[in-house]
């Protein structure tokens, strides 16, 4: 299969314009590249619900604050090219910066609430980027169905409330967080830990097995679950938490008491050294 990879914006276009109008449908997997075997889980699930299969490749610069990675984000186009082959994508947009945001560029998507609270509150201009972005490439590539990864679960969120919000007409489908053997969550970020901290970070899949534990014990006391949680992540000398939080599964409002049949998810968001790492699950007490 050939592989197409289109840089301009106004050929991404014209490229969905003419699937569209042979009747076929476009599944999206929004990346910033670097994949690993999460993004390719997406990529997948984009060809199981799409006749064609877009991913995008773009390390947004406005969802990165003065002072975070952006400059370091891992980058490397050729190995991701050849994974995408290898899952079956049609087609990769790989944009310039210069190309998405021009010089007079002075429009951003805000969605309110739900983007300061979390990983808003420790990034306040992250969702900004994040939302403004995804609008963009939702108006560019203009698909039926676009997939998120579970493992960024406020994002995912977030962007289902925009796209509902701004009536895009777009599915927004979210994709279980894949895994390393011992329980890491798969994430770009990972490259950053050396041995030891690869180790450590250990502690964020632990402290959510311990919540899960206590819940299947029917624990309905968020404060006692955290509390419990909290032990094991500090057990080792390089974590550095930044919050561990039970939400309702859509609104993301905070709960203590965890109601019979409610959906929830755990949040944690841990530093490991330098690197911050965040995991979570989705739990129906
Ligand atoms: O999850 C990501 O990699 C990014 O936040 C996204 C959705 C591709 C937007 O830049």
């Amino acid at each position: 299969m050939n592989l197409r990879v289109i840089k301009s914006p106004a050929e991404m276009r014209a490229y969905s314009d003419s699937i569209r109008a042979a009747g076929k449908t476009i599944g999206l997997v929004p990346t910033m590249g670097y994949l690993h075997e999460g993004h390719l889980s997406l990529v997948r699930k984009a060809n199981e619900l799409a006749d064609i299969t877009i991913v995008s490749i773009f390390v947004n610069p406005t969802q990165f604050a003065p002072g975070e990675d952006l400059d370091s984000y891992p980058r490397d186009f050729v190995r991701d090219r050849e994974l995408l082959v290898r899952n079956n994508t049609d087609v990769i947009f790989y944009p310039e910066p210069k190309d998405i945001y021009g010089k007079n560029h002075k429009t951003a998507i805000n969605t309110k609430g739900i983007t300061n609270i979390l990983e808003g509150s420790t990034r306040p201009t992250h969702f900004q980027g994040v939302t403004t972005i995804v609008s963009i490439l939702f108006n560019i590539i203009k698909p039926h169905v676009a997939i998120f990864g579970q493992k960024d679960a406020q994002q995912a969120a977030v962007i289902k409330r925009m796209t509902q919000d701004l009536h895009f007409g777009i599915d927004i489908n979210i994709h279980p967080i894949v895994r390393e053997i011992d329980g890491l969550a798969m994430s770009s970020r990972n490259i950053y830990l050396s041995k030891s901290e690869r180790e450590d970070a250990l502690v964020l899949s632990k402290s959510i097995q311990r919540a899960e534990e206590l819940i299947r014990e029917k624990i309905n006391d968020a404060v006692t679950i955290i509390a419990e949680m909290r032990k094991i992540v500090h057990s080792v000398k390089s974590s550095d938490l930044d919050y561990i939080s039970f939400v309702e599964s859509d609104s993301f409002e905070k709960v203590n008491n965890l109601v019979e049949g409610r959906e929830y998810y755990i949040l944690i968001a841990c530093r490991i050294g330098k690197t911050r790492l965040i995991d979570n699950s989705l739990i129906t007490f």
